[in-house]
């Protein structure tokens, strides 16, 4: 389906109340790679092996290893021209899988982070959640207590932020346009979300053999689709 039908409907609809939905695949265009895929893949590990409590509990060193990659990758990266465009739009609220702060980055002031941040950590006998986004210079780094303190994201079994999905879900309700914005949709209750509303909805994603819940699916990346779908919304907007 070509970016034209989504964009037509946009100009019939004039969505005013838009909600974003993103994941990995909105920063892929800035470096970062995805999970899933080959570009996944950190020392011939799945995601799944490594941001688990029971992967922390095994080896947290291989853990933090691998996160300190990450935050290394993250923190030399730029938003791209699709979290810039996300940012230009008033009063959307922002809802990602993301742990890498890039939509706050560009700009955009309401955002949901359903997965945490990776620059936060907490300790695991204090807990005490802070930022500590500068390179540790020893793995696995360690509390003033003592214990090891862990990254501030959520991992496989671990509940969601409190309010992010009540947050999302009442925004869902008022919305008048949902963009989905690279995700495979597969990891929930994030993926339950774009499931669960019946508006109008566009998913922007190069990979179309997932298919989509969406109204239309744009087979394109999100730093080339994005900004064009946006104009349209902020020109029928004005
Ligand atoms: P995935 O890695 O599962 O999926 C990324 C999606 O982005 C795929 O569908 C790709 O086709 C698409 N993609 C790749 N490049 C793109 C581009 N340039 N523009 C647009 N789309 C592109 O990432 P998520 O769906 O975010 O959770 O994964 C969900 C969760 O699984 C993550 O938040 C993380 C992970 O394990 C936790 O850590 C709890």
């Amino acid at each position: 389906m070509s970016i034209d039908a989504a964009i037509q409907a946009i100009r019939e609809r004039k969505p005013r109340r838009v909600v974003v939905m993103t994941g990995a695949g909105v920063s892929a265009d800035s470096g970062i790679p995805t999970f899933r895929g080959p570009d996944g893949l950190w020392r011939n590990f799945r995601p799944e092996e490594l941001a688990t409590p029971e992967a922390f509990r095994r080896d947290p060193l291989l853990v933090w290893e691998w996160y300190e990659w990450r935050r290394g990758l993250i923190r030399d990266a730029q938003p791209n021209a699709a979290h810039e465009a996300i940012a230009r739009l008033p009063d959307a609220l922002v809802v990602t899988q993301n742990v890498d702060g890039l939509h706050t980055r560009a700009g955009s002031r309401d955002v949901v982070e359903l997965h945490g941040n990776i620059f936060h950590v907490s300790c695991v006998r204090e807990g005490n959640p802070r930022m500590h986004a500068e390179a540790f210079p020893d793995l696995p780094p360690r509390c003033e207590c003592g214990a090891l303190l862990r990254p501030g994201v959520v991992w496989f079994g671990e509940a969601l932020p409190e309010d992010a999905m009540p947050r999302a879900y009442a925004a869902l309700q008022r919305a008048d346009l949902l963009l989905v914005i690279g995700t495979s949709g597969v990891v929930y209750p994030a993926a339950g979300l774009a499931r669960a509303y019946d508006g109008l909805s566009i998913e922007v994603n190069p990979d179309t053999s997932l298919g989509s819940a969406c109204t239309f699916l744009v087979p394109a990346r999100a730093a080339e689709a994005t900004p064009r779908i946006i104009d349209v919304i902020l020109e029928v907007q004005s």
